[in-house]
């Protein structure tokens, strides 16, 4: 019997996270198998989930993992019930409007914005009493001011190489982003032995960071 279900994140942050869960004494098999969504470390206490990056916090949230590895962004723009317990300090990136020129923001009466978190660019343009004309993308979305789709974007800048080789500018930054430990609400009172020793040496791992 599994003692704890951990969600994490596919992807551009995936060998940093398995990284740290190595780094806390967690056994992982020798070879994972990229296309299997489930693997056990070797004690078969822990049971991970390999989830779309997105996916991470309705797992969480729902029970389905006890906690699991998700970005700040994805926190933000899926405002899941869950508890955030420790700031990874990694995959830091920002999230920032963008455009060819800060011209590009002038027009708040039919500001159009494309994006793939709609929710935190209707947050962020409400505190400035402006309602943007959201375009939702679900990627690439450094092509939509250069083909006129819209104004400027809403996206996530590490680099700035995508960025640059677009032509665009970050015209205003909206929020620092890093990778977040989560938890299940539940989980986290009924699983409280479990969850607090990997928490304790994720907070001493990620302090030198
Ligand atoms: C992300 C983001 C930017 C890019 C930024 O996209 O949406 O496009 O990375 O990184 P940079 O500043 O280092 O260039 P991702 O690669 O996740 O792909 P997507 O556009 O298909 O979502």
């Amino acid at each position: 019997m599994n003692k704890i279900t951990i969600a994490l994140p596919k992807g551009r942050l995936a060998d940093k996270v398995l990284e740290l869960i190595q780094k806390c004494g967690i056994d992982m098999p020798d070879v994972l198998d990229e296309r299997k969504l489930i693997a056990y470390d070797k004690t078969g206490d822990y049971k991970f989930l390999f989830v779309k990056p997105v996916d991470v916090p309705t797992y969480v949230e729902r029970g389905t993992a006890d906690i699991g590895i998700s970005g700040k962004d994805t926190i933000l723009e899926e405002g899941k019930d869950i508890y955030e317990l420790l700031d990874l300090k990694i995959g830091k990136c920002k999230l920032c409007i963008a455009g060819k020129s800060s011209k590009q923001l002038n027009n708040t009466h039919s500001l159009k914005i494309a994006t793939k978190y709609p929710n935190i660019t209707r947050k962020y343009f409400s505190s400035k009493q402006i309602i943007p004309d959201i375009i939702e993308l679900k990627g690439s979305v450094e092509l939509a001011p250069i083909t006129d789709l819209s104004d400027v974007i809403l996206d996530i800048v590490e680099s700035g190489t995508t960025l640059k080789s677009n032509g665009l500018k970050v015209l205003e930054d909206v929020a620092d982003i890093s990778a977040r430990l989560i938890a299940n609400k539940v989980s986290f009172k009924t699983k409280y032995d479990i969850i607090s020793p990997l928490l304790k040496s994720l907070e001493s791992l990620t302090e030198t960071l």
